[in-house]
């Protein structure tokens, strides 16, 4: 079966995945009309789709150019300005092209100089469509510009269901990724980051189901965008009709300048359709991440230690060879020296910006350091934060108009820095630079890029065009990361932005995982990673085991518990080691050989959510071949009630699995009906990790 199809008759384009189709057609004025996503469709099945009864979600609507029905009203994916002040876009079809799994579909306006293309990629290997547009100035050299005050990526429409439901994700810093799922009001409900980067209050993904739907049954469309700067999500759900939604880069109120000859493309918004609940569409993107997203998604990410809640700022060569030491002990592979190793950086007030080694923290240079870490067996990673300067710097001193800032405006600090634009080319190349001679210079396997602060005053005085710098900046960010891989093709890099605030596709094509959050308590986590994993999968999601009390939450927590949290992902260490007692020491070290055991099941298996967390008990289960890998966790006790089953989820009924330290064998029909026992502790925070193997029948 085609993955694309043409019906020249109806004019129709279907896209076919295993498990789900997606078609549209032209009007009779050429105009892209949605006709069907979801369930699998046949292209004589889809033929005979009735059209929509009224227009006011669209697959590419705008305010007095609607679809089928004439003129829709719904919030605009595209909104054009020409010099004349007309608006809209009066479809003109042009041409389409298929290639394997890509369409792309050509049009033109009727009168303005400007072609549109929409583009559509599937693969056979799973149900995620990509999508994405591009705009093209076709006028002569002294045509007026065409002026951008929306150009999403694409517009996504249900078929018509009652009762719809919208999941979503709220936080802040050290609260990211918290699930909300809530029927949508009638009108329109807008999601989205005006602060440059993609956000802790939100994370530009959502997920819409008919209001029925379970972790394991039940109708589920999802999309998330590709994109790690501003962003709007605007879902409309009119009264009497179908729901559907639009999304792309950039808030509202960006006004971009289109000028002749120029093209403009926007980032990938993926949609997938799943029929079997928000634990397989979770599934489908993280397999789509893995598989299409991810730059190296076969390795086997390390287990890392990092010095940030042991030392803060105050790092120097003996105290980290010191931390190293036990680091390599525990079996850390990868041994990361966080911030405070440059210029005078003391504390978060100075020194940002000024990117050479402190010489009295380390004297002769971060060599030492990264020998004594080599010779420990382990790789050597540094965070940086190149999009950023303290006022208190030399940067700043020598290049005060590097920063975004307005004429007549405050320049307002955050964490006591400024945000330097990254959309002027001289900014990037000297950040390009100073990067690749610090990599060239050392032998660096890591670095952790860090962002701690929205942008505030974005301005570019001098420029006629100043709404790009928050387009531009993050794809010179990018451009950098991905220059930087090409030029040192071992090094990894891990995305953090004061903890999560920068998780989303377009970061996870151009980098290895992500730091989930600063906080690290291990009760706060369990919902943290529970939000992380509705999209990003498990592989992706760094977790360090830090101190007790926690150093953020005052909360105690046995050892036992905060590892067997963090190992549901990328395992780190992040606690002051020179203050664990030998027997910590022991029982961690073997907590981490314990995780390198389950590590590919966990990093690269599917993952089952097992509940949710809570009070009583939650799980997180993995399955990666015959291998099953379940982390149990009963944050408390009530009522002289021990919790202690969870019932894994898609057992073969018929199967034998055994359990890999006790032997033991379970029968499939037995665990998937009355669960697996569970070899809790008594009291709060009691957890277990329990792999099992299917045998041979
Ligand atoms: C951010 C990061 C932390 C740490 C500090 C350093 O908050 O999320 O992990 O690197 O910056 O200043």
């Amino acid at each position: 079966m085609p993955l694309v199809t043409y019906l020249a008759d109806r004019r129709m384009w279907l896209l076919r995945t295993p498990g789900s189709c997606y078609a549209f057609a032209l009007d009779a004025d050429d105009r892209p009309c949605h006709v069907h996503w979801g369930p699998p469709l046949t292209a004589e099945q889809a033929l005979t789709v009735p059209p929509a009864p009224r227009r006011d979600t669209s697959s590419f609507t705008q305010p007095g150019y609607g679809e089928l029905e004439g003129p829709g009203f719904g919030a605009p994916s595209l909104r054009l300005i020409y010099a004349d002040h007309g608006e809209g876009v009066e479809w003109r079809h042009l041409d389409h092209e298929i290639d394997g799994g890509r369409l792309s579909v050509r049009f033109a306006d009727r009168h303005h100089p400007l072609e549109i293309t929409l583009h559509y990629r599937v693969h056979d290997d799973g149900d995620v469509i990509e999508r994405w547009t591009t705009l093209r100035h076709t006028g002569a050299d002294d045509a007026e510009p065409i002026t951008l005050e929306r150009c999403d990526s694409a517009a996504w429409t249900l078929p018509p269901r009652d009762g719809v439901r919208l999941s979503h994700m709220v936080g802040g810093w050290s609260a990211e990724n918290q699930v909300r799922r809530e029927e949508p009001p009638v009108g329109e409900t807008v999601l989205t980051s005006r602060r440059g980067t993609t956000g802790h209050h939100a994370n530009p993904w959502i997920m819409l189901d008919d209001g029925t739907a379970t972790e394991e049954r039940g109708e589920v469309w999802s999309a998330a965008l590709a994109w790690s700067g501003s962003w709007r999500i605007t879902v409309q759900r009119p009264p009497f009709d179908a729901v559907g939604f639009t999304g792309g880069f950039g808030h509202e109120g960006l006004r971009l300048r289109l000028a002749p000859g120029r093209s403009w493309h926007t980032p990938i918004f993926a949609g997938v359709y799943g029929s079997a609940g928000f634990g397989a569409v979770s599934r489908a993107w993280h397999a789509y991440t893995r598989r299409h997203v991810l730059p190296h998604p076969d390795e086997l990410r390390p287990v890392v230690y990092n010095s940030w809640e042991a030392t803060g700022f105050d790092v120097d060569l003996d105290g980290q060879v010191r931390l190293a030491d036990r680091a390599a002990a525990l079996g850390a592979e990868l041994f990361v020296l966080d911030d405070g190793w440059f210029g005078d950086r003391s504390s978060d007030r100075a020194g940002l910006g000024d990117w050479q080694v402190n010489p009295e923290r380390f004297p002769g240079g971060l060599n030492k350091l990264i020998g004594a870490v080599r010779q420990r067996g382990m790789r050597f990673g540094l965070w940086v934060e190149p999009e950023m300067v303290n006022p208190d710097s030399r940067l700043y001193r020598e290049h005060p108009d590097w920063v975004l800032h307005m004429p007549h405006r405050r320049r307002t600090t955050l964490r006591n820095q400024l945000v330097l634009n990254f959309a002027r080319p001289d900014v990037a190349a000297w950040a390009y630079d100073w990067l690749d001679r610090l990599l060239s210079e050392h032998g660096i396997d890591f670095l952790k890029w860090d962002f701690n602060r929205a942008f505030t005053e974005a301005g570019w005085p001098g420029q006629d065009d100043p709404g790009r710098l928050w387009i531009d900046h993050v794809r010179n960010v990018y451009a950098i990361m991905d220059r930087l891989r090409a030029a040192h093709p071992g090094v990894r890099i891990e995305a953090c932005a004061g903890g999560g605030g920068r998780t989303d596709l377009g970061v996870l094509n151009r980098t290895d995982q992500i730091w989930t959050s600063d906080n690290t308590d291990a009760v706060d986590r369990l919902v943290i990673q529970h939000g992380f994993s509705q999209v990003y999968p498990a592989g992706t999601m760094v977790a360090w085991v830090t101190d007790s009390p926690n150093p953020l939450t005052g909360r105690l927590v046995p050892l036992r518990f905060r590892f067997h949290v963090a190992m549901a992902g990328v395992l780190g260490l992040g606690g002051d080691l020179s203050a664990w007692d030998e027997a910590e020491l022991a029982e961690a070290a073997e907590l981490v050989a314990e995780y390198k055991r389950i590590r590919p099941v966990v990093q690269h298996g599917a993952l089952h959510r097992l509940g949710t967390p809570g009070e009583s008990l939650s799980g997180v289960q993995y399955v990666h071949g015959d291998d099953i890998v379940i982390l149990a966790y009963r944050v408390k006790t009530r009522f002289g009630h021990h919790a202690a089953r969870l019932r894994p989820a898609g057992m073969d009924p018929d199967a034998r699995y055994r359990d890999v330290v006790t032997g033991r064998i379970h029968h499939g029909a037995v665990l998937a009906s009355h669960g697996l026992e569970l070899d809790l502790p008594q009291g709060d925070h009691a957890s277990a990790q329990v792999h099992l193997v299917r045998q041979d029948p």
